[in-house]
C-alpha cells in the first residue's frame, strides 16, 4: 500500500465497485476482478489489467520488437493503402479510436483523412492517454482532439462521448487486433455495441490472421523478455496498488498457440508456493498454479467478416499484406444517407 495513504480496499464492498469511474474506483474494481480470479479456478483476469502506464509503456517496446510482425506489417499495410483508406471514409469524419494507446497510427490516418473534424482517443490507460493527446493536439492544431478514459467492454455506459456535430460523421478506429484479446462473445459485443454508436459511418478495424504457429510463438516470446515483463505487470500493479505481496520473480511467462480455438494464451505460472491477500481475503498459490492473463485469437479474413456481420456491420473492404499476415476491414454501419460507401 502506498506509505501515508488509506486503504479504501479493506473496507469496501467490491461487488460495488464496477462501472464507476475515479482513481479509488479503479482500485476497487481491480481488487472485486482479482478476488474473482484468485477465487475461481482457472485463475483467470482482464488482459485490461496489464495497461498502468508502465504496461502501456511496455506494450510501446513490444511494437519495436523484432518478433513483434504486428505492428510493423499494420502500419506497412497503413503506409501503402491509407490513401484508399481514405477515400472509403470520406471527408469530415470523426475519429472514434478504441483502445488508442501510442496514437502512431492515429497519426497517418489523420494526415490521411479529407478534413478530419475531431478525433477522440479512447483508452482505459488514463495517464497515458491524456499525455498522447495532448501530443496529438500539438501536431494537428486544427483538429479537435478529445481524450476519453473508459472500457471499450462497456460501450453501453460510456460516458463522455459528444453528440456528433452536424455535417460530420463518426468513424471508429480500432487498429492493434486488439479485438483478438475480446472472446467471440465480447467481440460480438463490442461489435454490435460500436456498430450503433457508429451508425450512419464505419469502422476501420486491424485483425491478426491465422499463420504458422512458429511465427506466433515467437512473437509472444522474445528474447529480450518485453513480453514477459508486460505479462508480469499485472502482478507489480496488484502489489502497488492493493498490497497484494505477490512474489513476482516467481511466476513464469508462458505462452503458446493453442490451435483448437486459434488464439496464443498468455499465462504466469506460479513456481512456488505462496499467499497473497486481497482486500481482507487471503489466496493460497500453489507451484504449477497458472493465472491465464491473455488470450490473442487469430481469424481468417472470412471468419472476421462474418462475425462482423453477425454484429450488424456490413463488411465491405479488405486490405491484406502479401504474406496474408494482417488485415484491416472497412466495416460500415447501417448507412443512412443516399451514398453507400
Ligand atoms: C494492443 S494495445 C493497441 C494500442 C494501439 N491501438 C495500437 O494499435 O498500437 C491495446 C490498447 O487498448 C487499451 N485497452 C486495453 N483494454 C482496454 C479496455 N477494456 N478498454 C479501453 N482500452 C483498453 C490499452 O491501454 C492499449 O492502449
Amino acid at each position: 500500500m502506498l506509505a501515508g495513504a488509506a486503504n479504501p480496499i479493506e473496507n469496501a464492498d467490491l461487488s460495488e465497485a464496477a462501472g464507476r469511474d475515479g482513481g479509488n474506483d479503479h482500485r476497487l474494481a481491480f481488487a472485486r476482478d482479482l478476488t474473482q480470479c484468485l477465487a475461481e479456478t482457472p485463475h483467470i483476469i482482464s488482459p485490461k489489467y496489464f495497461y498502468d502506464e508502465a504496461g502501456s509503456l511496455l506494450f510501446e517496446r513490444i511494437c519495436e520488437l523484432p518478433e513483434y510482425y504486428v505492428t510493423r506489417t499494420e502500419l506497412d499495410l497503413l503506409q501503402r493503402d491509407l490513401p484508399a483508406m481514405a477515400q472509403t471514409i470520406g471527408p469530415n469524419a470523426e475519429v472514434l479510436e478504441f483502445g488508442a494507446g501510442s496514437l502512431l497510427k492515429a497519426r497517418l490516418l489523420l494526415r490521411a483523412l479529407e478534413s478530419p473534424r475531431r478525433f477522440i482517443a479512447m483508452d482505459i490507460s488514463g495517464a497515458h492517454l491524456q499525455a498522447a493527446a495532448a501530443q496529438l493536439q500539438r501536431e494537428f492544431p486544427t483538429v479537435e482532439i478529445i481524450a476519453l478514459e473508459g472500457d471499450f467492454n462497456a460501450l453501453d455506459r460510456l460516458q463522455g462521448l459528444p453528440a456528433i456535430e452536424p455535417g460530420s460523421r463518426r468513424v471508429g478506429f480500432f487498429p492493434g487486433s486488439t479485438v483478438g484479446n475480446l472472446s467471440p462473445l465480447e467481440a460480438n459485443r463490442f461489435l454490435a455495441d460500436s456498430a450503433r454508436l457508429l451508425a450512419g459511418g464505419g469502422l476501420l478495424i486491424g485483425v491478426d490472421l491465422v499463420k504458422s504457429p512458429m511465427v506466433l510463438h515467437s512473437a509472444y516470446n522474445d528474447a529480450a523478455g518485453v513480453t514477459a515483463a508486460f505479462n508480469r505487470n499485472v502482478l507489480v500493479r496488484a502489489n502497488r496498488e492493493l498490497d497484494a505481496g505477490f512474489d513476482i520473480d516467481s511466476f513464469a511467462h508462458y505462452a503458446f498457440y493453442e490451435p483448437r480455438l486459434q488464439r496464443i494464451e498468455m499465462h504466469l505460472i506460479c513456481l512456488r508456493d505462496q499467499t497473497v491477500q486481497i482486500a481482507d481475503r487471503r489466496f493460497t498459490l500453489r507451484a504449477g498454479e497458472s493465472i491465464h492473463t491473455e488470450n490473442s485469437r487469430k481469424y481468417t479474413v472470412e471468419g472476421f467478416r462474418t462475425l462482423a456481420a453477425s454484429a450488424g456491420f456490413t463488411a465491405k473492404a479488405v486490405w491484406c499484406d502479401p504474406m496474408q499476415l494482417f488485415s484491416l476491414h472497412w466495416l460500415a454501419s447501417g448507412v443512412t444517407g443516399s451514398e453507400e460507401r
